[in-house]
């Protein structure tokens, strides 16, 4: 496990630490996990490095639209419409309730599907976000994991194979046709590592919507500011990510022998890296366990670092903010629910509430 932010940082960078979770999956993983990802989806231990010289321009390119006027304007409205809904209510969970539906809606939207098939599409997702942010590799996850990746990649095969599917502009669309410029058919193995990350960083921003509403409840001096100055809220969101990035741990596995943090990784062993830890190193950060929204943010860790960092880091602030601001904006007197609870995650890599209990008046939205 290291902590330090410039071990952190370096081994993030070095090319002999590999970014593949599943690399020789098979030499580290109970058998019966194994057997279980070859039966329903031996393609997620069949790749190789090499994927990632395809899969970044191929995702990005699949997000082109995400982050137009559009897009922001979809987000903005379904944002908008379940908050004074949840509002109306006067009681939910901003985890549940919330951030996850509205995810789901927008991952549905972004996908280009239906929105009743958002339901399935999380249930998915968390299955995959469980298997990769716990660090033992247990049969059951494994199992789960590779049933839920091999569902997704059969959902998004007929999406993509229907009538008129391929000529949208949602993220599978464009996606596929970036693909097949690349001559990448629609082959399970392409789809699914397209479609994997997609699915679990959208579930990624539900879990920076709860983090930022939580830390927002619980500093009434810094959600003051916010309300003053409602510019903040990519500070705000910005500082979540510092101090509470929802993937706290980062693996590699070394491909050779590597001195890092003062301790030696042998070959075929697995390393965390620690996000959550190197964000709050007081060599980097000062008073780095108070939660300030005007601080200057740079250099914090939240979405990796060189090569393999995260694609879908503007949209996740972007979709993030657009979150936040529709809430508190419906919601001005939101708080915790004293009769409610909130509790955290439990998945080691994983730090957010999977509740987060609040009341609300019953305002009409402005
Ligand atoms: C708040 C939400 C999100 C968080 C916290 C997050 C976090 C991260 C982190 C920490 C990494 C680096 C992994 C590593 O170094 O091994 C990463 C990579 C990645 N993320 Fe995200 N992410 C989020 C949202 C998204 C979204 C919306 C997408 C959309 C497609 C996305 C796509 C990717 C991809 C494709 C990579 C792998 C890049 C590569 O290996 O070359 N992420 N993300």
């Amino acid at each position: 496990l290291v902590l330090a932010y410039v071990d952190v940082r370096s081994g993030l960078v070095d090319e002999r630490l590999t970014a593949d979770r599943l690399h020789r999956f098979a030499d580290r993983a109970p058998a019966a996990a194994v057997a279980a990802v070859r039966r329903h989806a031996p393609w997620l231990i069949s790749g190789g490095d090499s994927d990632y010289e395809w899969i970044r321009p191929v995702v990005q390119a699949g997000l082109r639209t995400s982050a137009d006027a559009a897009s922001k304007g979809m987000i903005a409205q379904a944002a908008g419409e379940l908050a004074a809904s949840l509002v109306a209510r006067g009681r939910f969970d901003v985890a549940g309730d919330y951030a996850l539906a509205l995810s789901g809606q927008v991952l549905a939207d972004f996908l280009g599907v239906d929105r009743r098939d958002a339901a399935r599409l999380l249930a998915w997702g968390d299955d995959l976000i469980t298997f990769f942010n716990d660090v033992e590799i247990s049969v059951p996850a494994s199992e789960r994991m590779a049933r839920s990746a091999a569902a997704l990649v059969d959902f998004a095969l007929h999406r993509l194979t229907a009538t008129g599917a391929r000529s949208g502009d949602g993220f599978l669309a464009l996606a596929a046709r970036a693909a097949a410029d690349r001559d990448l058919g629609l082959a399970e193995e392409s789809v699914g590592m397209i479609t994997l990350p997609f699915l679990t960083g959208t579930l990624g921003v539900a879990h920076l919507v709860v983090n930022t509403v939580w830390l927002l409840l619980t500093h009434a001096d810094q959600r003051a500011r916010l309300t003053e100055d409602p510019s903040l809220i990519s500070g705000a969101v910005g500082e979540a990510l510092r101090l509470i990035p929802p993937v706290a741990l980062v693996p590699r596995v070394a491909l050779e022998r590597v001195a890092l943090g003062g301790a030696i990784v042998e070959s075929g062993e697995t390393v965390y890296l620690s996000l959550a830890a190197a964000n709050r190193d007081p060599a980097r950060f000062s008073h780095p366990g108070v939660f300030d929204i005007t601080r200057p943010q740079a250099g914090a860790l939240a979405f990796g670092y060189g090569a393999h960092s995260c694609i879908g880091a503007g949209l996740a602030r972007m979709q993030t903010a657009i979150a936040v601001e529709a809430l508190l904006r419906r919601a001005p007197d939101l708080a915790l629910d004293p009769e409610g609870e909130v509790t955290w995650s439990t998945i080691p890599g994983l730090q957010t509430p999977q509740k987060l209990d609040v009341r609300a008046g019953h305002r009409t939205p402005q």
